[in-house]
């Protein structure tokens, strides 16, 4: 990832559930809790104790690592196709991340999971910009995984409530982009940046 390009989305999807879970355990709702960690970077006291985060794409978990450092108490669970990449993120994280080819993943799969969030660093070499990029986008056949998981999203029965995707700048305004906004928007989430 070109790190001086990367931009974030964190897109949520309003669920009384959630917050009435949060209620039970004595929290705040769990929409300002969580809107409010995102925000400060703070760690709170009140951490959401059950809130499960499934990481696809994990690569070596820097997904992961961000989000320990506002949902400390989390569970993470993480999906990446690469053998060598999931040795080192259970080096890092004690835990190592299903080696699925996310191309094939379908949605009951997916269900079983029961992520409240999916975070995704989906493979940004169809859209950089960088020299080496040739800027395929939706034609590039590493983009067909992410396309994939938005077509599973409306299958599911217990679709996650937040998601937060990550990638190069080159991403914003193309078509997989296009493609992402409005399977999410179909789902009625909603674009929050
Ligand atoms: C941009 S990197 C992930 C960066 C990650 N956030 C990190 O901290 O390392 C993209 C990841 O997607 C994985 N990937 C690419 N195609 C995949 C597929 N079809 N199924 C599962 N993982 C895939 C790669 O192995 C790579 O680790």
């Amino acid at each position: 990832m070109d790190a001086t390009s990367c931009r974030i989305y964190c897109i949520k999807q309003h669920r009384p559930s959630l917050r009435a879970r949060a209620k039970k355990a004595g929290h705040q709702s769990c929409r300002q809790n969580f809107r409010f960690q995102w925000r400060s970077g703070r760690k709170q006291e009140n951490d959401v104790q059950d809130f499960r985060v499934l990481e696809l794409f994990s690569g070596i978990g820097g997904m992961h690592y961000a989000v320990k450092r506002i949902l400390p108490t989390c569970y993470v669970e993480a999906v990446d196709i690469n053998t060598v990449a999931n040795k080192v993120y259970e080096h890092n994280f004690g835990e190592r991340p299903h080696t699925l080819d996310l191309n094939q993943i379908t949605w009951d799969t997916l269900d079983s999971y029961g992520a409240d969030m999916w975070c995704l660093s989906p493979p940004c070499q169809p859209y950089t910009r960088t020299v080496f990029g040739k800027r395929l986008d939706a034609s590039d056949n590493r983009s067909r995984s992410l396309i994939h998981l938005l077509e599973q999203l409306p299958l599911m029965q217990r679709p996650p409530k937040y998601l937060i995707m990550e990638n190069v700048e080159g991403f914003v305004g193309g078509k997989v982009h296009g493609l992402l906004k409005e399977a999410l928007l179909a789902c009625s989430y909603q674009l929050q940046v």
